[in-house]
């Protein structure tokens, strides 16, 4: 196998980082209720939770494939259990976390109608911190390779896209029509 196990796990933590920005920039727009004919809201919130599940999915092989490659000597518990790896661990320790919140974040998602509304969009708002805590730990934990021009680019590229989409969430939450529309929906519910 050689180095084949490295260079898959590194190629999909990058996929999965571009995924991450991309299901946080999707999940920021559908909640400032931005919608068109073109794409009504049914439809951004499809392609939210397809893109959050291919995640996921993404960040299971990269996982697996750092754990499976003998090199590191990363077992399966430290992909979820944070700081306990013999490697990294602080750095591989928040790709811990952050797997765990995103597996929280889907989950409560999967039982959205089960689980009160507030408790939802509690667990939800982690979504934030995932997005960072993935950033750092790709940056820190892939040394040399992270030092890359198009590794840092697409680094910052992501890092831009998500804060356009935060100042735009964080403008558009402190409008005085917000308020009011927040109140129209916790009555609805
Ligand atoms: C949301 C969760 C995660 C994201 C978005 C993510 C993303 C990334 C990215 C972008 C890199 C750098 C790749 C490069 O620059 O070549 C990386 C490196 C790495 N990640 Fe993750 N990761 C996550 C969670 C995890 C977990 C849970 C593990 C546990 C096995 C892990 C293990 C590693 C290892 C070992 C490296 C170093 C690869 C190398 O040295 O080339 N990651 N990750």
């Amino acid at each position: 196998m050689g180095q084949t196990l490295w260079f898959a796990s590194r190629a999909t933590g990058l996929v999965a980082l571009v995924l991450l920005t991309m299901s946080l920039v999707l999940g920021i727009v559908g909640s400032n209720r931005v919608a068109s004919v073109r794409w009504p809201r049914f439809a951004l919130s499809g392609l939210h939770r397809n893109i959050s599940l291919m995640t996921v999915l993404f960040l299971a092989v990269h996982a697996s494939s750092a754990i499976i490659d003998p090199y590191a000597g990363i077992r399966w518990v430290d992909a979820v259990v944070p700081f306990v790896s013999s490697y990294h661990p602080f750095w591989l320790g928040l790709g811990a976390v952050a797997l765990d919140l995103m597996l929280a974040l889907i989950g409560t998602s999967l039982l959205r109608t089960r689980l009160s509304h507030r408790l939802w969009r509690t667990v939800h708002w982690a979504g934030y911190l995932v997005w960072p805590l993935a950033v750092v730990h790709g940056l820190v934990i892939g040394g040399k390779d992270s030092k890359l021009s198009w590794v840092i680019s697409l680094n910052v590229t992501c890092a831009l896209v998500v804060l356009v989409a935060v100042v735009w969430r964080l403008r558009s939450a402190s409008h005085p029509d917000s308020e009011a529309r927040r109140a129209a929906t916790v009555g609805g519910r």
